[in-house]
C-alpha cells in the first residue's frame, strides 16, 4: 500500500487483497506445485490425480497462472520455475518449512480478534516445544538463506575476529558472515533445539568448522566469552522494552572494548511510529505470537542502547532490495575502555515472556 486509505474504494481495494494470498495458501494446502512437478497437465487429468473437482481446480489454476506461478498454454498447465523448485516438495530447493509456517499463519491471523480482546498470544503460556522449535528454525533458514549473503556482503567485518549470533536460530547469518570473512570465527547462541538445526546446516558448509554453539536462554543465562561483534537479528521484536534493555546491558558485558552490537529488526522510522508499513504490520504478528513483543522505533531503541552504555549509535543503510527490513540495522559500539558493569546489570532478568515465543 503506497498511500493511505481515504475513500471507500480504497477501503474496498485494500480489504479484499486477501484473495490472491488465499489462492496461494490453498494451493500450498493442496500440494499443488508438487503434484504438477515437472510434467504438463490438462485440468481433467490433474483433477483426477489430485482428487479434487475440475471446476475448482480450473479456477484455482487460472488464478495461479495469472499470478505467474503456473504457465498456461491453451488448455495445458505446467509449473513456473519458482513452482517447480522452492514450492515443489520433490525438488532439493523446496522451502517447505517456511511454506508450512505461512500456511499455519493464515489460520492464526483469522483469530486476530482473540488477541486484540485479550492482549495475549494465541498459545499463551505454552512452553517452548522442541519439535516446534526445530520446524521454526528450519523455517527461519528457508526465509533468510537468500538475504543473509546479501547482508553479509554489505557489512564490513574485516577487523573482527569473533562474532556472536545471539538468538541466531539456524545460524544462517553467522554462516554468511563466516563465508565472507575467512579469518572470522562465530558462535551461535539459542535454545538447544535450534542449535541442533544450526549444526546440521553448518555441517554442509565449508566454513562450518569455524562455527561453535552456545545453548542458552538469552533472558536468563550469562553469555559466555567476549566478542568483537554481536549480531542480534529479529529477536528485539519478541520482547518488551524492559527485557530488551536488559539484553543490551548483557550484550555490552559480552563485547570486547570498541566492539559492535548490530541489531537487525523491523524498525519504525517516522515520528508517530507508523512506517514502514511492514514494521507496523509485523507488530500484529507479535501480538498473535508473543506475550510482550512489538515493533519499535529506531529512536527509542537508540535510547535503550545509550542507557545501557553503548556509544556511536547509527543506522547502517543497506542497498534497496538487498535488505531484510527497510533501514533495519542499528549499530552501537562498546566504549573503547571497559566500564565495569554493575552486577545487577548482568544478572538474571526476570521476564514474564512466554517460552513459546517466536
Ligand atoms: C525470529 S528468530 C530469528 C533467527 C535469526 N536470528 C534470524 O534473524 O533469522 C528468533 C530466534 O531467537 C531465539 N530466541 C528467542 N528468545 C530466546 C531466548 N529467550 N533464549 C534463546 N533464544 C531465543 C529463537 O529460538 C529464534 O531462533
Amino acid at each position: 500500500m503506497s498511500r493511505q486509505i481515504t475513500t471507500f474504494d480504497d477501503f474496498r481495494t485494500v480489504s479484499t487483497t486477501y484473495r490472491l494470498p488465499r489462492v496461494l495458501i490453498a494451493s500450498l494446502e493442496l500440494n499443488l506445485f508438487t503434484a504438477i512437478g515437472t510434467k504438463t497437465w490438462t485440468i481433467p487429468d490433474l483433477a483426477r490425480a489430485m482428487k479434487v473437482s475440475e471446476r475448482g481446480l480450473a479456477i484455482l489454476c487460472r488464478n495461479l497462472a495469472m499470478a505467474g506461478l503456473l504457465k498456461k498454454k491453451n488448455e495445458i498447465y505446467r509449473n513456473s520455475r519458482l513452482g517447480a523448485t522452492a514450492l515443489n516438495a520433490q525438488h532439493p530447493a523446496y522451502r517447505g518449512d517456511y511454506l508450512r509456517l505461512i500456511t499455519s499463519h493464515w489460520a492464526d491471523w483469522g483469530r486476530l480478534l482473540e488477541s486484540v480482546k485479550t492482549g495475549l498470544p494465541l498459545d499463551h503460556n505454552e512452553p517452548d516445544d522442541p519439535d516446534y522449535r526445530r520446524q521454526f528454525t528450519w523455517a527461519m533458514h528457508h526465509r533468510t538463506l537468500e538475504t543473509a549473503p546479501k547482508i553479509s556482503a554489505q557489512i564490513n567485518l574485516r577487523s573482527a575476529r569473533t562474532l556472536l549470533d545471539l538468538g541466531g536460530g539456524p545460524g544462517t547469518y553467522a554462516m554468511a558472515f563466516l563465508a565472507k570473512n575467512p579469518r572470522l570465527r562465530a558462535t551461535v547462541c539459542d535454545r538447544p533445539a535450534a542449535l541442533a538445526v544450526a549444526k546440521e546446516i553448518a555441517s554442509t558448509h565449508k566454513a562450518g568448522p569455524r562455527l561453535s554453539y552456545q545453548p542458552l536462554d538469552l533472558l536468563t543465562d550469562t553469555i559466555l566469552g567476549t566478542y568483537d561483534v554481536i549480531w542480534y537479528s529479529n529477536v528485539l521484536h519478541i520482547y518488551s522494552p524492559q527485557d530488551n534493555r536488559a539484553v543490551f546491558r548483557r550484550a555490552l558485558a559480552a563485547l570486547n572494548p570498541g566492539g559492535r552490537l548490530l541489531i537487525q529488526d523491523a524498525f519504525l522510522h517516522d515520528r508517530d511510529g507508523l512506517f514502514p508499513q511492514e514494521a507496523s504490520l509485523f507488530a500484529v504478528s507479535m501480538l498473535l505470537f508473543t506475550e510482550q513483543g512489538n515493533t519499535y522505533s529506531a529512536v527509542e531503541t537508540k535510547t535503550w542502547l545509550m542507557d545501557a552504555g553503548f556509544e556511536s549509535i547509527k543506522i547502517v543503510r543497506m542497498k534497496k532490495g538487498m535488505e531484510d527490513w527497510e533501514d533495519g540495522i542499528l549499530e552501537a559500539r562498546a566504549p573503547t575502555t571497559r566500564v565495569k558493569t554493575p552486577a545487577h546489570q548482568t544478572g538474571l532478568v526476570k521476564s514474564s515472556s512466554s517460552r513459546s515465543l517466536r
